[in-house]
């Protein structure tokens, strides 16, 4: 049986945080264990630059900074590779073929981008890069054939984008050519978007409410303990409230009935722990000391293998290389069929 193919990437702006981690980066550890994928990660340094056009630096330093957070997690370069999307040359030259499939106000109207428009204050002037970073994105999906996209919802807009240019290609040119992509979200809803400690709708580092995977014990649980929880739960024996609680929030991600047994016995599953936090006598102190305790057995592995790597930048450096240029040689059979189909091969 032929193995499906899956393709993903991050935008290297910054260290990778536990909402990559519950919102792709596991699934994309069990494809990989699974062996029934051929998988590529992307490091998508051309992507982060099209709203970070003058902090170059801050790219380039973090390139090393996500492939450390992709070997830490698990990923493993004997069976998935991973590369540098701006050593990919047929990733520049397949958007501009897109590019004339796609209208202005079709990318006007992509929900990721006109939130993240307005985040970022471009709204009285957009780059065109920016702009048009979803045909790039359409490019690296199907530059790999790529059947399977592990992302987090706010990616979903990239994904419905790519299907239609994959749609208007082959029904325009050539059926066929361009493989039809398919999301594929975490198993747990809760995960599909992770907030901010402080109760921000997102976690994201420039709003600094994140849990990095790097962090060590110490600030984990610092972060932990500082959470927003129920503003008007002071006394303990008073009633809490859940909703909008980023500690049972992160609980519902992250905790599983085992974790009871371990950590707090006083409860068998987390409804019972909420229900006696909402009639009152828990205390928020119980509850993050108990988050904190489940944070540390997932983030412990991740952080033993990432000293494995750190103090080895050549090597990653080298695995970098090497991944790219096999990942190039991939995606030049589809610029190839793309030319051809369009039929701009003349010579
Ligand atoms: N847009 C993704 C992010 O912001 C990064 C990305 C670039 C990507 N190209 C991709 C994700 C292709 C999946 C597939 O994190």
């Amino acid at each position: 049986m032929e193995r499906k193919i899956v393709l993903t990437g991050d935008r290297p702006t910054g260290p990778l945080h536990i909402g990559h981690y519950v919102g792709s980066l596991k699934k994309r550890v069990e494809m990989q264990e699974s062996g029934d994928f051929q998988q590529f990660v992307m490091i998508a340094d051309i992507q982060a630059l099209t709203d970070n056009a003058d902090n170059p630096a801050k790219i380039r330093e973090n390139i090393l900074e996500v492939m450390l957070d992709y070997l830490a997690v698990g990923l493993d370069p004997e069976r998935t590779t991973i590369f540098v999307q701006s050593k990919i040359p047929a990733l520049f030259e397949l958007p501009m073929y897109y590019s004339n499939l796609v209208t202005l106000s079709r990318l006007q109207r992509n929900p990721t981008i006109k939130s993240e428009i307005k985040m970022r204050g471009f709204e009285k002037s957009i780059p065109v890069g920016f702009l048009t970073y979803p045909i790039s994105q359409a490019a690296d999906i199907t530059a790999f054939r790529a059947n399977l996209v592990p992302v987090g919802v706010d990616q979903l807009p990239m994904l419905e984008q790519t299907r239609e240019i994959v749609n208007s290609f082959n029904n325009l040119y050539k059926k066929d050519v361009l493989v039809l992509p398919e999301a594929v979200l975490p198993d747990n809803e809760n995960a599909y978007r992770i907030v901010g400690i402080d109760g921000g709708a997102k976690m994201s580092k420039s709003l600094g409410n994140c849990i990095f995977l790097k962090d060590d014990a110490k600030t984990v649980e610092k972060k932990v303990m500082s959470m927003f929880t129920d503003p008007n739960h002071i006394k303990v024996s008073e009633p809490g409230k859940i909703e909008g609680n980023v500690v049972f929030t992160y609980l519902d991600i992250f905790c599983k009935n085992e974790h009871f047994e371990k950590y707090c016995p006083d409860y068998k599953n987390l409804q019972e722990m909420k229900d006696h936090y909402r009639h009152g006598g828990l205390g928020d102190v119980k509850v993050k000391k108990f988050l904190n305790s489940i944070l540390q057995e997932i983030l412990t592995p991740i952080r033993e293998r990432r000293i494995k790597f750190e103090n080895n930048k050549k090597m990653l450096l080298d695995i970098l290389a090497e991944h790219s240029r096999v990942a190039s040689d991939y995606a030049n059979i589809t610029l190839d069929a793309v030319r051809d189909a369009i039929g701009i091969k003349i010579f």
